[in-house]
């Protein structure tokens, strides 16, 4: 189930815990600090290399670090890893766009894309966003977030302006995807 802001799930993974250490383990998720930026560059830039998302680099981090939430996990040790990441940019008063959203491979379809898709859903609603865009590869994801596939040529203009960033703008491989947000 997806959780809220401060809630303490069980460990949910491969990272690898025993059984019995498992109850001791936390995972939250909370809005990013500038001491999560290196770990978060490193989930973001490994799906990049993979032609996933659009790499980021530390400038754009710092910049937009209001923007970003994360995942953070810790083990019952006490050691700390930021698993899970993603951002909700503000386009203009009406739109808003997904953007970074990256879960460490070992932590996948555990539901934490989920909770961090929720939590910038939550703060678009709290800015008073209607519209929710992402680009995205694998659809099926945003799909069970109410998100639709939109073809290209009804996409506002303004949300092609991280695009003329990317190296496969003549190319792109990404579907764009809305969800309109109940008031
Ligand atoms: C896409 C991504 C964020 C999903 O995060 P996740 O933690 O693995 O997904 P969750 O476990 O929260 O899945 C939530 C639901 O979506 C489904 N789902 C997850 N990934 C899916 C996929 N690729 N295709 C279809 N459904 C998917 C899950 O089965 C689950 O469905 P359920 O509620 O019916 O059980 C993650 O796989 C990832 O980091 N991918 C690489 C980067 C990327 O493509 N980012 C998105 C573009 S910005």
């Amino acid at each position: 189930m997806v959780g809220t802001d401060k809630e303490t799930d069980k460990q949910i993974d491969s990272g690898a815990p025993r059984e019995a250490e498992a109850a001791a383990d936390v995972l939250i998720v909370r809005r990013a600090r500038i001491p999560d930026v290196e770990e978060m560059l490193d989930l973001i830039n490994g799906y990049a290399r993979l032609g996933l998302m659009l790499p980021r680099g530390p400038k754009y981090a710092y910049e937009n670090i209001r923007d970003f939430v994360v995942a953070e996990y810790t083990s019952a040790d006490g050691r700390r890893q930021v698993v899970a990441c993603g951002s909700l940019s503000v386009l203009w008063k009406d739109i808003a766009e997904i953007r970074s959203l990256a879960v460490h491979p070992q932590f996948r379809r555990k539901g934490l894309g989920a909770r961090i898709l929720r939590r910038l859903i939550e703060d678009a609603r709290e800015l008073g966003i209607k519209r929710v865009f992402a680009f995205a590869k694998e659809v099926g994801f945003f799909t069970r977030f109410g998100f639709t596939p939109r073809p290209r040529e009804e996409l506002p203009s303004k949300l092609w302006g991280e695009c003329s960033c990317c190296p496969k703008y003549y190319e792109c491989d990404e579907i764009g995807l809305m969800v309109e947000l109940q008031s």
